[in-house]
This record gives C-alpha cells, structure tokens and sequence, in this order.
C-alpha cells in the first residue's frame, strides 16, 4: 500500500515537473532574446530591427509591458493593428514573443479620470501620471479596468503562434513606496478582519496593551506611517502585518491577471512575472498560480564594490547564482527576465562593466539551470527617463555596443554547447553529496527590518553571506520555504530563522535525528510567529535542538572589531555575538577571545540522532569564521569539499560545470585532469568563464 502511494506521489511529482518544462526543449538548454518597444520606433524600422536581433542570435523578443495608452487609446477602445504588425514582423524573422500585461503604466485619460486608482504615498500626496507602477493594487476602480484591458489582449492573441508566453505586469512592487490610499486602508481592515476575525484576538496578536494602542473596532485602524509616527516603531506585529498584506496585495493582483490568461490563451502559452531580484516588499514565492516566476538583475550599478578593485565592474559574486537558486524553487524551472545590457543610468553612478562581464552574467544565469534569459533592451533609449542605458545596439539603432557582442557570443556559443547535450545527466556524486537546502522565509526578512537591533543588521545580507560561504566550498544550494520536505538533503542551513513555532522546530530536530546535519545562526527561534518573546528563557524554543542555552548576545559598532578564536585561528566579528552554555556532551568549537565574556563559547557542535547540529553564534562581515565552521561541518560529516579562491562561482547543470571568476585578479583553478575543457582554460582572467564536462 505504501510503496503504491510513494509511486502515486512520484508519478504526479514528474507530471507537475514536466507540466512546468513543457515550455521550455531541454535539449534547446538556454534561449536568449531581448526586449523591444516597437511603440517608441519608426515602424519603417521595425523590420530592420527584428532582422538585426535575428542576425545577433536572439531567438525570441518581449514586449508591450508600457504600451496600455497605445493599446488603448481612449476608454474601451482597442488598437492592436500596430501590435500585430510587430507580433508578425517578430515572427518573420522566427523570433518568438513574450507579451506583456501593460498594467504598470495607465494612460493618463484613466488617472485623471479615476483619481481613486493612484497610489497615496505616506507623505499624504497621490503619486503622479508620467512614470510606472504608481497604480494602488487595491483599487476596485483599477482592478476593473486591468481586468478588461487583460481580457481584450488574452482574447486577441490567445491562439497566436508567435507568442510563447505572458509576462504579467513589470516588476510587480511600488518600487519602495507604500500605499496609503483609501482603497488600501479598506483592504488592510477587511485583511485584517479575516486574519484576526476578533479585535480582540488583533490586540492580543500586536500586543497593544503597550503604549496604550488597544483598539476597540476594526474601523479604526489604518497602515502604520513611519512617516507619522512620533517615536520609535508602531507594534512591530502590526508593521509586520503591513508587510504581509502588502505582499499579499501584490499577489492577489497578478493573480487575478493570471485567472484571466490562463482562462482565455492557449495552454501552450506560458504565464510568469518578473520580480525584482532581491526587492523585499513583495514576496514572488506568493504566486503559485504562475507557471514560473522570474527575476530581474544588474549586478553592476554602482551599488557594490564587489571582490578586489575591479569588483565595482564585475558584480557580487554571488548574486546571480543565488537568484537562480531562489527563483527556481518555487516551481523548479526560472529564467531571467532582464539581465544588465552593458552601462545602465540608474545607479548612483554607473561603471562600464567590465570587459567580459557581460557574458559571465550570462554563462552564471546558464549555470543555474534557467531555461531562458532575456536582456533589457535591444535599442539604447533615444528619449525618456533612461537615457544613457545602454542596449544592444547603440544610439544609432544599428550598431552592436560591447554589451551586444558578448550577447552574440554567449548565443553562438550556446548552439555549440547544445551539440554536446545529453539528456538527464546526473549530478556528479562528490558535488551532490554538499547539497545543502538553506531555509527561507520573507517574515523574517521584514520582521528583522522592522527591529534590527543593530544598524549593521540586515537579514539578506547575512543570508546571502552564508550563502556564499556554501558556495566557496562549491557547494549546490537549494533556497527552500519552511514546508519544504528536507529528507533529501545532506545539509540543511537555517540562517537568522527569528520567528518559529514548535512544528518547524520539530520538524528540524526529526531531519537531524533522521541523520541530516542541521547548521544554525543567530537569531534563529527568538521569537514566536506574531514577533513576541515567548514567556520562556532566552531562545527557549531551540535549546533542546541545538544542545545549550543562548545566554546573551552583543553588538559593536561598525569600527570597533571584537575576536573569536576558532581552531586555533582569530576571525574578527562586530555585527552580532551569542554566548553559550553547552550541555553536557556538546561540544564547543569557537570561543570569544576578548571582551568581558572572552573564553565563552559562540559556535557549538553536538550529534543528534543519526545526525549532527552546528550553532554559529557570531555574525562577522567577512564571512571568514563561518565558512570556516561550514567547512569543519562537511568535514565532520565526512564530505569532502573544493574550497575556492574569493569570488569564484561554480556551478553544475545538465552535465556541465560553469565556473566564472569574479574576482579582479587571474585565478586557475584546479580541475581534473580527464576533464573536457569546452571553452576557456584553467587559467581565468577577472569576468573569465570555463565550461567543462
Ligand atoms: C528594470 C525595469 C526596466 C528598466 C530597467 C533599467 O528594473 O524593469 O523596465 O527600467 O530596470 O535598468
């Protein structure tokens, strides 16, 4: 009976993994294309252009995600004549189109005619016509008219042979901004009623016997302002609640463009969104519905400083692979919307990239498995609010820029690839065997923002650093919500986890007794899921699971730098220090070397079960000390890893292994002897790419 029910279970589990392949020809491994906005050209060139993308190598194009005041006019007149034209002169040239719901830009007949429909910011002002995504989600009035504009596109190009999918909406967020719209504040209460059912129970829940904040009726509520707020923070449960309506309102709105597609297009069109890679006010893992959601990236915006003094050209190293990783998760296949072109014009200030960077961003969305990259946006733009970003072809319309070429040889360079595809290549077993699934959960992300304790606190930040961290040790990580079941992984990271309730935790100690080697950081089980202190001893609801009590933490300031001592070694921290008290039969690690609390123990180790469990009770900014732990756990667990230098990305996908350097000094790597280098050579450059199988 059992063994029946497992074979069910697997059977719908490749149904539903081929169900979301379905669009995508594995043997095709990656396709590229490039956005296009036939609206803002001289349609005397649209051939031209289209022809243009064709001879670079692209296989498909995207568009219409800003054109709803040229798709309709004037209310509930339609104009697709312009559109189709371009739909066909795409396919005249065999590239493929991604069409786009235009919800992020109303006309302005609709915003000056249903004022209601614009987002209020906190300062009390409606935000203006001219720029995108200043439309309240929560507006009946707008939802309506995105309703019949979606209806009329789905129903237009439902059976059209050009069109591979949908793109609903552009990068779904207020880009920031929080909406405090009256349709908003009607939506947040009535979220609310149904949340809490009771005032009562949303007292107890916010905790508003503090600073006298009890409210008596659901009708006096309304989204906490910070703008507003005369000191400190409003309930941080309520501003987390804020956060997950928010989220919630987002999805509920592209949702309902979902419905709409999947009701009226052919089953052979997908439908997906493009998520901000790393924006944290909506939450992309709330729209199953989707047949897969995507990202948006540019690692290089004068945003970070990277590895060595190149690094501001080159990117984080670990940037893309970890949006793979989180994007993927979600329905096992992704793919990049909007990978950087060259030189943008948002930054703060805006590098050239380096020479090559381009195509390694390109080479390390490839590594993650993705089934499509998309760049914004073949023509540099003439006019409007971007210019100086750069395209695929420059300002002429017609000239590849830097940014172009490498596009081009990525994508000749992926047609030779595919003739060395295999299918269903297994991963190798030494890599397999360092898997790791790291465990993920927005409410922690917001609520940690919410009360930082620390200015040097930030959630991602510390997330992505033990993320890293993994991946210096070359190790494959999955990003995976708190459901997910952990049974097939080695390794399982839970990183800063603040809120819990006694299932999850449970659930974590059954994976380490079943053998699974669980590593944990600060921050992970203070609180309960409202953001309340259990009335309990200081992270209470972990001890058990990790093998001592978590007795106090402390924090410096970002000048002062403290030491912990770790395998004879001294790694500098200041963000956040833990100190413990083992149990019998834990064993300690790393111990504070100065400070008042120098000799107590911050990192601790103990088996479980058929498995083990790591507390790391210190966050440095290096990240030195906890790859150093990671690494004593695999040894531990006696899994051998390949260290490699600062910067280095490698990754595994069907039967290929893709390393990029984005590190600003050359680097070989040591790869085996019987490898078949396809392109490159051990020794790489900064933004140099290897494939090999
Ligand atoms: C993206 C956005 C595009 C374009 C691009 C410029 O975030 O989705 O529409 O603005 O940035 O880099």
């Amino acid at each position: 009976m059992k063994t029946r029910l497992l074979i069910i279970v697997s059977l719908l589990g490749s149904m539903f993994a081929s169900a979301q392949k379905q669009f995508f020809k594995p043997e095709k491994l990656i396709e590229t294309g490039v956005y296009y906005y036939p609206e803002a050209w001289n349609p005397d060139q649209w051939d031209r252009d289209f022809a243009k993308m064709a001879e670079m190598g692209f296989e498909f194009t995207h568009m219409a995600e800003f054109a709803w005041a040229q798709l309709e006019p004037t209310e509930g007149n339609y104009d697709f004549k312009w559109i189709d034209k371009a739909v066909e002169l795409a396919g005249k040239y065999n590239l493929k189109v991604i069409m786009c719901t235009p919800v992020a830009t109303p006309p302005v007949w609709l915003t000056k005619k249903y004022p209601e429909v614009l987002v209020q910011l906190p300062n009390g002002q409606f935000a203006q016509h001219g720029t995108r995504e200043h439309y309240s989600w929560s507006s009946p009035k707008y939802q309506e008219l995105s309703r019949k504009m979606v209806e009329a596109m789905a129903k237009h190009f439902a059976n059209n042979k050009n069109i591979w999918g949908w793109q609903i909406d552009n990068e779904p967020s207020h880009y920031g901004t929080l909406d405090y719209s009256p349709s908003a504040q009607a939506s947040f209460r009535a979220w609310l009623k149904k949340k809490y059912t009771t005032i009562d129970a949303l007292n107890t829940a916010w905790g508003t016997a503090f600073w006298s904040g009890i409210y008596s009726d659901f009708e006096q509520i309304e989204l906490p302002n910070e703008g507003r707020l005369i000191s400190g923070v409003a309930s941080p449960t309520s501003m987390l609640d804020m956060k997950r309506f928010n989220a919630d309102e987002c999805a509920m709105f592209i949702s309902l463009q979902c419905k709409i597609l999947k009701d009226n297009v052919a089953k052979s069109q997908f439908v997906t969104t493009n998520f901000m890679n790393g924006h944290t006010d909506v939450d992309p893992w709330r729209n199953p519905d989707l047949d897969f959601i995507s990202y948006t990236v540019y690692p290089v915006a004068g945003y970070t400083e990277g590895v060595g003094d190149q690094g501001f050209r080159l990117g984080d190293p670990w940037r893309i692979s970890f949006a793979n990783d989180f994007f993927r998760s979600l329905k096992g296949v992704t793919g990049v919307m909007e990978l950087q072109p060259g030189q943008v014009n948002w930054g703060s200030y805006n590098p050239q990239p380096y020479p090559g960077a381009v195509r390694m961003w390109l080479w390390n969305a490839f590594a993650g498995g993705l089934d499509f990259i998309c760049s914004y946006r073949f023509r540099q733009p003439a006019y409007g609010g971007e210019q100086f970003h750069y395209g695929m072809v420059g300002t002429d319309g017609v000239t590849p820029l830097n940014g172009g070429q490498q596009y081009s040889q990525f994508m000749s360079e992926i047609r030779e690839l595919r003739k060395q595809y295999v299918a269903n290549a297994v991963m190798p077993k030494e890599y397999a065997a360092r898997k790791v699934a790291m465990v993920y959960n927005m409410d922690n992300v917001w609520e940690t923002t919410i009360q930082p304790q620390t200015y040097q606190w930030d959630e991602r930040t510390h997330i992505t650093k033990y993320y890293n961290c993994l991946k210096l040790l070359t190790a494959p990580v999955e990003i995976v919500s708190e459901s997910k079941d952990l049974s097939a992984y080695p390794f399982v990271m839970v990183a800063a986890c603040q809120m819990v309730d006694k299932p999850l935790v449970d659930k974590w100690t059954k994976y380490a007794e079943n053998g699974g080697n669980l590593i944990i950081s600060v921050r992970t089980g203070l609180k309960d899921r409202n953001g309340h202190f259990p009335e309990a001893a200081w992270a209470n609801s972990i001890s058990n699971l990790i093998g001592g009590k978590i007795v106090m933490n402390d924090m410096l300031s970002k000048t002062k730098m403290a030491k912990v001592s770790f395998g004879g070694k001294e790694y500098s921290w200041n963000n956040w220090g833990d100190m413990l008290e083992p149990a019998a039969g834990t064993e300690v690690w790393a111990s504070f070397a100065d400070q008042f609390y120098a000799g107590k123990p911050t990192v601790i180790h103990r088996k479980l079960g058929k498995g083990t469990v790591t507390y790391i009770g210190t966050d440095t900014d290096d990240g030195k000390l906890e790859k150093d732990v990671l690494k004593r756990v695999y040894e531990t667990a006696g899994v051998k890893t390949q260290e490699l230098p600062e910067g280095v990305m490698v990754n595994w996908r069907d039967g290929f292994f893709i390393a990029n350097n984005y590190s600003s000094s050359n680097v070989t790597l040591d790869i085996p002897a019987t490898a078949n280098i396809i392109f490159g050579t051990k020794e790489m450059t900064p933004a140099g790419v290897i494939v090999w199988k």
